[in-house]
């Protein structure tokens, strides 16, 4: 008997575009069967490139429902780059225009006003955690990507922001070596393991040092925010360039509902550091929800400790600021080698103690809750 594509939607009910992260069915991507000879069948399914940099994902999650459903002796897929029109009709349908953006796509000059900023919104659900650090070179990057992994790995729907515009390097810790795809006039993030990704790297060429300040550097990040089909996120982490300054000064502004949380290593000095950038963020009068020690400690061959940067920055820290300590992430090899792999530890080794460190930060992160206090005076207006 013919399968129909009633029974192939069916199939394929739970099966999530892998970076549009919404149901394949949903976004009308499941087209009509193809029933050919000797029962085999093939099933069309559109795709906003052809060729897809991620068809081998899309694949992957498509053929096994398929041949779960049972529904002929030999199935298979055909990917169908979407017309023009059915992309703009998907580009609708997962961010339906504002009425004020309607009118700005009527009339193009202006354009990009009326573009709405998803996490300003009063019902936002997502948390912004901004990490953040005195100086370079703490793991920030590290523990922004590894962090992420984590949550995602909860559950979560999360994103990263890689808002270092001086140093981006969270495209290649999650070994993403392309640039994002498009619907229609929507960036649409990269995926790496099930993290969202949009970084500055993405933008402008290895070669080229990123000079990007203040009104620049601050229209980038808006548009990052804007001009992204962010879906809906639980947790966007901003992985933020060392020191305090401009990213911050944009982040008050754009993200006004973000949490700050500092990273440090268990030194004094990078103690007094990273209390810097803790007291900028009060100025800024973003909630400072924690201390992340860094490179706490060393467990060597005779699976002794050793403490190679000495001991209690964090705590010491986390003190001073009246805030927790969320969590000690051991030094180990196997974070830098993950790094430069694109391969992080989270999902390299998800059962080693390091991981264990990252999904107990995600729990303390997930059990902060998120912060009750927001600027009144950034509230969207009406
Ligand atoms: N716990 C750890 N154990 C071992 N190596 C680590 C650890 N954390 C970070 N590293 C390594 O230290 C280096 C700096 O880390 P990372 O890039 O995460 O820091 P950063 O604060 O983002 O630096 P930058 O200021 O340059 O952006 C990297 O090579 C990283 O792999
Ligand atoms: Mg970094």
């Amino acid at each position: 008997m013919a399968v129909s594509k009633e029974q192939v939607e069916e199939a394929l009910r739970g099966v999530l575009e892998p970076e549009i992260r919404k149901p394949l069915v949903e976004l009308g991507l499941v087209g009509e069967p193809i029933n050919a000879w000797g029962s085999k069948v093939v099933v069309p399914i559109g795709v906003i490139a052809d060729p897809l940099p991620y068809e081998d994902a899309l694949k992957s999650a498509v053929l096994p429902a398929l041949v779960q459903a049972n529904l002929a002796n030999k199935v298979d897929v055909e990917l169908r780059g979407l017309s023009e029109q059915e992309i703009k009709r998907l580009r609708n349908l997962i961010q339906p225009p504002t009425d004020a953006e309607a009118r700005s796509i009527a009339n193009p000059i202006g354009h990009e006003q009326g573009r709405p900023n998803q996490f300003m919104e009063a019902g936002s659900k997502t948390r912004v955690l901004g990490i953040s650090s005195g100086k370079g070179g703490v793991g920030k990057s590290s523990t922004t990507v590894n962090l992420a992994i984590a949550l995602a790995k909860k559950g979560y729907e999360v994103g990263i922001l890689d808002a270092d515009v001086y140093g981006f390097s969270v495209p290649k810790m999650l070994g993403i070596s392309r640039n994002p795809l498009l619907i229609d006039d929507l960036m649409l993030p990269p995926v790496a393991y099930g993290v969202r990704c949009i970084s500055v790297g993405f933008f402008v060429s290895d070669e080229t040092p990123v000079i990007w300040r203040g009104p620049m550097l601050h229209k980038a990040l808006e548009q990052f925010l804007v001009d992204v089909y962010w879906g809906d996120l639980d947790f966007l982490l901003l992985d933020m360039p060392p020191g305090t300054g401009d990213v911050a000064l944009s982040m008050g502004q754009y993200l006004p509902k973000s949490e700050i949380l500092v990273v440090t290593t268990p030194q004094p000095a990078a103690q007094r550091v990273a209390q810097r950038s803790a007291y900028a963020a009060k100025q800024l009068k973003l909630p400072l929800r924690g201390v992340i020690e860094n490179m706490s400690w060393f467990v060597g061959d005779d699976g002794k400790k050793y403490l190679l940067f000495g001991e209690g920055g964090g705590k010491v820290l986390a003190d001073d600021l009246g805030v927790p300590l969320l969590a000690q992430i051991p030094l180990t090899p196997d974070i830098r080698v993950g790094g430069d792999d694109g391969v992080p530890i989270t999902a390299a080794e998800p059962d080693s103690d390091i991981a264990k460190a990252y999904d107990a930060l995600a729990s303390a992160v997930e059990a902060l809750g998120p912060a009750r206090v927001y600027r009144s005076e950034l509230k969207v207006k009406g």
